[in-house]
């Protein structure tokens, strides 16, 4: 997001979402295709990430979730393990002054203990350099799953009642999430999934509850504004009624 002009993503409709969330698929399956290892799928991935976060602060839609690394992805091989953490600790390092000139704002959710010191204070760097961007809040969902997200919050209030801190009969949905990652955090208008898989794999799925769902077949490598512009487009023709009927 430099000072030259760029191609606003221009939904047809007035509806916008206000927080998107972005299952990125399909690096391995893009390196392939080109006969490549699945490293270069990452790191064109990782590009692709880039222009993604562009083109949603463009757009001027003020949260954006990605899912960089769920739980799963670490019964991966340990090379490529090791190389999508390098990736990662890269952009947290590398990133970080443009990030902060285009006033966004990052935040890491999940597991990030399990990445160790040093990815930690990369993370925690990350996080302190930006807290004042105000364009784009981004989260980077790192070590994250939505299940663990949702038993900790269980946990913790079990534990509150158990102490008498809580009465389970005041507990509600507010409550609830105010104990998940995602405290204070407008839940996701839209979730876009790339390469053509049609599942939550494990992501914000208290969060989800009333998001779009959209699905394209495009390899997250390839994804660009045009892309974005056409998941916009139809997020607004989409009716959301919330359970309700149409008015
Ligand atoms: C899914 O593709 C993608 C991932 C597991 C990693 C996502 C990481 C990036 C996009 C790059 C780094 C991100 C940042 C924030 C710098 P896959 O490997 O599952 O692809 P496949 O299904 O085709 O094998």
């Amino acid at each position: 997001m430099s000072a030259a002009p760029e191609r606003r993503p221009e939904p047809a409709s007035a509806a916008m979402p206000t927080h998107i969330g972005i299952i990125m698929d399909g690096n391995g399956r893009w390196a392939a295709a080109r006969g490549l290892p699945r490293a270069m799928g990452h790191r064109a991935g990782a590009e692709a990430t880039k222009r993604a976060i562009e083109a949603t602060a463009q757009a001027g839609i003020p949260w954006l979730t990605l899912f960089a690394f769920s739980s799963e992805n670490w019964g991966r091989p340990a090379q490529e393990v090791l190389e999508l953490t390098g990736l990662l600790r890269h952009y947290l390092r590398h990133e970080i002054a443009q990030l902060v000139r285009d006033g966004v704002r990052l935040r890491v959710i999940g597991d990030r203990a399990r990445f160790g010191a040093e990815t930690g204070e990369a993370i925690l760097r990350a996080e302190r350099d930006t807290a004042g961007g105000t364009r784009l809040n981004l989260n980077v969902a790192l070590s994250y799953g939505s299940r663990a997200e949702i038993l900790a919050a269980a946990r913790a209030m079990a534990q509150a009642v158990a102490e008498g801190r809580l009465d389970p009969a005041a507990l509600d949905e507010e409550q609830f999430s105010h104990h998940l990652s995602t405290a204070g955090m407008p839940d996701p208008d839209l979730i876009i999934r790339t390469s053509g898989e049609q599942r939550l794999s494990n992501f914000l799925l208290w969060q989800s509850a009333y998001a779009e769902l959209y699905f394209t077949d495009v390899l997250w490598p390839d994804f660009n504004v045009g892309h974005l512009r056409a998941a916009l487009e139809e997020f607004g023709r989409r009716e959301r009624r919330y359970g309700a009927v149409a008015g």
